[in-house]
C-alpha cells in the first residue's frame, strides 16, 4: 500500500505531481483554509503533511494523528508549527530558507522605500484625481540613500537588506539580534551591533525580519515606538505579533514616526481596522517571498523534504531542511 499524504493548501500542479508519483496524496483541490477539526480529520491515516503558514500544527492536533511522521512547510518561518510537540512525538518538521532569502529582502527594500516615499499615499491622491499641480512639499517623504539603516533580526534575509543598504544606498547599518555576528561579517557592511533601545533611537528607516516566538511578542510596542525618530519609518516583514499593530496605528496617526510599511499583521488576514484608515502606511498582504521564480523554489524544497522525510526518492531519510533534525538521528 503507498504511503498517504496531505497537502492542505493549493499548490503548483507540477509539484502535486511529483508528490504522485511517490505518495497516494489527498490535496487541498480549492485551496480554501481548512478549520482546524476538519484538517485534523484529514490527515487521519496520513504519514505527511504538506503545509503552509496557514495551518496549525499542535499537540492537540498530533495526538489525534500519531501515525503522522513528517510535517513540511512551504515557508521558512515555522510558527504555526509547535515544533517540540513535534519532536517529542518523533515527528520531523522542515520549512524552506535561502531559497526566498534574496526575494524577500528585496521587498521588504521596496516596502521600506515605498513608506519612506510615501509612494502609497502618493497613488491613492492621483487615483481620487485629487491631483491638480505641482507644489515644492507634495509628499515629501525623507531620503534612503546615507540614511541609518536598523535591523532588528540579523540572520539570512536581514544580513540581504543590510547588504543592499550598506553597498548600494550608502546606508549605515545598526542591528539588533540575539547574538551579534562574526566580525567577517560585520565588517564588509560595516554594520554595527546595538542595543534594541539604541536600534529604535537611532534607526531612520528600522526593517523588523526577526522570526516569531512568544518571546518576541509584541518586542515593538507604544514604549518602543515612543523611543523613535518623528522622522522614521517601519517596516515589517517578519510577522504578525511581533509589533503592537494598534499601537503603531495610533502612533502613525499622532505622527510620532513618519511612515510604515507592513507585509505581515496580527490575526492575518484580518488587519487592524485602524491601520485601513492612517493614511501613512503601506499596506501589503503577506508576499515578500511572492516571485514565480520564488515560490517555486519554495514549493520544490518543501517536496523534496516530505519525500526524503517519508523515506523515499534520492535523499530518503535525509530531508535537505529539517528544523529538528534529532528527530531524524533517533529513526
Ligand atoms: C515564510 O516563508 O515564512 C513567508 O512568510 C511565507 O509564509
Amino acid at each position: 500500500m503507498r504511503v498517504k499524504v496531505l497537502v492542505a493548501r493549493g499548490v503548483f500542479p507540477e509539484v502535486l505531481a511529483r508528490l504522485r508519483e511517490h505518495f497516494d496524496v489527498e490535496a487541498n483541490e480549492t485551496d480554501e483554509i481548512w478549520p482546524k477539526a476538519e484538517l485534523t480529520r484529514r490527515l487521519q491515516g496520513k504519514a505527511g503533511a504538506y503545509t503552509t503558514g496557514s495551518e496549525s500544527i499542535d499537540a492537540e492536533l498530533l495526538d489525534a494523528n500519531p501515525q503522522l511522521r513528517a510535517v513540511c512547510n512551504m515557508a521558512v518561518g515555522f510558527n504555526n508549527i509547535d515544533v517540540d510537540a513535534c519532536t517529542a512525538r518523533g515527528v520531523v518538521v522542515t520549512n524552506t530558507p535561502d531559497v526566498l532569502t534574496e526575494t524577500t529582502a528585496d521587498f521588504g527594500f521596496a516596502l521600506m522605500m515605498a513608506a519612506a516615499r510615501r509612494m502609497a499615499e502618493a497613488e491613492h491622491f492621483l487615483r481620487a484625481g485629487r491631483w491638480t499641480k505641482w507644489s515644492y512639499d507634495m509628499f515629501t517623504g525623507s531620503d534612503v540613500h546615507g540614511a541609518t539603516l536598523g535591523i532588528l533580526g540579523m540572520g539570512r534575509i536581514g544580513q540581504a537588506i543590510a547588504r543592499r543598504g550598506a553597498l548600494g544606498f550608502g546606508m549605515r547599518v545598526i542591528y539588533h539580534n540575539r547574538s551579534r555576528l562574526d566580525a567577517a561579517l560585520e565588517a564588509p557592511l560595516a554594520a554595527r551591533y546595538v542595543t534594541q533601545e539604541d536600534l529604535l533611537r537611532e534607526s531612520d528607516h528600522l526593517v523588523i525580519v526577526v522570526p516569531y516566538s512568544p518571546a518576541v511578542h509584541h518586542a515593538i510596542g507604544a514604549a518602543d515606538l515612543a523611543l523613535m525618530k518623528p522622522t522614521a519609518t517601519l517596516t515589517n516583514i517578519a510577522r504578525g505579533g511581533v509589533v503592537d499593530d494598534a499601537a503603531l496605528a495610533q502612533a502613525l496617526r499622532q505622527r510620532r514616526i513618519a511612515a510604515a510599511g507592513l507585509d505581515v499583521f496580527e490575526g492575518e488576514p484580518r488587519v487592524h481596522p485602524d491601520l485601513l484608515t492612517v493614511p501613512n502606511v503601506v499596506l501589503t498582504p503577506h508576499i515578500a517571498s511572492a516571485t514565480v521564480a520564488t515560490r517555486r523554489a519554495m514549493a520544490e524544497l518543501a517536496a523534496d523534504n516530505l519525500i526524503a522525510a517519508l523515506g523515499c526518492g534520492p535523499r530518503a531519510g535525509r530531508p535537505p531542511t529539517p528544523v529538528n533534525p534529532q528527530v531524524l538521528a533517533g529513526r
